[in-house]
């Protein structure tokens, strides 16, 4: 089997690429190298045993893709490329409308083409938007989006299931992520955020590296156990293996599924915070901030629906989460080299 993965030199992509090839499938990267450096792909290759090939384009150059699907035996793909800020894209709604919409029309329509008809997608636990009660479940009502990001992936999945009801002989799988942090255990590939990290574990990391001085929690009141907010934090390690296992479900069936990707376990902001200090043995100052626009107190998911369909479930927890975080912060202060 050989798999195009869109994105693959990101943070979610890069790991799930080691994995794939550690489970004996072949890859093909396609990245523009907007958000990750090109010594990523030198990370994976030093990780994996089997040379890939790697491709710089742009997945709304369409006679890119065209020439890289003509060149090369793809099977399936699986879809990492976007933009994931939430508060850059309410800034630039129509960046990500254009990146993550429209470029996921051009890979489809390519795709067809081509008469490869099995996607798995990177879709986001935000499509349960702000009125769901969690453990989320698949067959909730999703849509209550409250940002241009999430709505990207709210109209992607539209996109992916109006597409499946066309034509039934696609194979689609829309993974809903929950929150991923951890990296690699060698400590060579992990999370690099350009500029300031928006999201907590990367944030927590480089106030322990020293590059930061405090973290900012946002609200301490919350009704939750410790007031602050409660989130499904998986380790990406697990996430990657999910994608092999769903990647493989489309390969065998075809049809539109929809999984969550999470740990099922929500931990609050200081939790977070006392377990990588635990882990690390750095002490995280912190002062208490108001709420952050657009957050909810609880988010986390019910994963029973993967364990029943993909015998995929996460193994890993927030100990070796911070641990492996930890490591990777602190043998590349700075993230990859350029
Ligand atoms: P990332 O930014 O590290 O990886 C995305 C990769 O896609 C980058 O390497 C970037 O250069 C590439 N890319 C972006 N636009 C492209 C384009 N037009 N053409 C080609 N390449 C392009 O992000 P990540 O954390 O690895 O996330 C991967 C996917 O998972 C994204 O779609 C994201 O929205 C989704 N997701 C991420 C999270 C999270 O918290 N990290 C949670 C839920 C869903
Ligand atoms: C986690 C918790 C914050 C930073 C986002 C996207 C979501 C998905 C994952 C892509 C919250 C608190 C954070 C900080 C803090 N991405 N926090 N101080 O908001 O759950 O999800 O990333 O699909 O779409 O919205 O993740 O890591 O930003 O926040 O107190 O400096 O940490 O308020 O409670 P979030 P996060």
């Amino acid at each position: 089997m050989s798999v195009l993965v869109t994105g693959g030199a990101g943070y979610i992509g890069s790991h799930t690429c080691v994995e794939l090839i550690n489970a004996g499938i072949d890859i093909v990267i396609v990245d523009n190298f907007y958000n990750c450096k090109k010594s990523s792909i030198d990370r994976i290759r030093a990780l994996v045993d089997r040379d890939f090939k790697y491709y710089e384009c742009d997945i709304r150059d369409r006679e890119g893709m065209d020439r890289i699907f003509k060149a090369e035996k793809i099977d399936s793909v699986i879809h990492f490329a976007g933009l994931k800020a939430v508060g850059e894209s309410v800034e630039k709604p129509l960046e990500y409308f254009d990146n993550n919409v429209n470029g996921t029309l051009v890979l489809l329509d390519v795709m067809r083409n081509n008469g490869c008809k099995k996607i798995v997608f990177s879709s986001s636990a935000t499509v349960y938007g702000m009125n769901n009660i969690s453990p989320l479940t698949e067959d909730m009502a999703v849509g209550g989006v409250t940002n241009p990001y999430g709505r990207t992936k709210y109209m992607i999945e539209c996109i992916l299931q109006d597409l499946y009801a066309s034509d039934n002989s696609w194979s689609i799988c829309l993974l809903r992520y929950f929150n991923p942090i951890g990296a690699h255990k060698s400590g060579t590939m992990g999370e690099d955020p350009n500029g300031i990290p928006n999201n907590l574990m990367p944030f927590i990391t480089q106030v322990a590296i020293g590059k930061r001085d405090h973290l900012n929690v946002f609200g301490d009141d919350y009704d939750t156990h410790d007031g602050t907010g409660v989130r499904d934090y998986i380790h990406v390690v697990d996430l990657a293996l999910g994608h092999v296992k769903a990647v493989q479900k489309v390969e065998k069936d075809n049809g539109c599924f929809i999984y969550n990707l999470g740990t099922g376990i929500g931990y609050s902001v200081l939790d977070v915070v006392k377990a990588f200090e635990k882990a690390s043995g750095v002490t995280i100052p912190y002062e208490i901030q108001a709420r952050r626009a657009g957050d909810i107190a609880t988010c986390y998911s019910d994963p029973s629906k993967a364990l029943a369909e993909l015998n995929w479930k996460a193994e890993r927890g927030l100990e070796e989460m911070c641990e492996d975080s930890w490591r990777w912060q602190s043998q590349n202060p700075n993230g990859y080299p350029d």
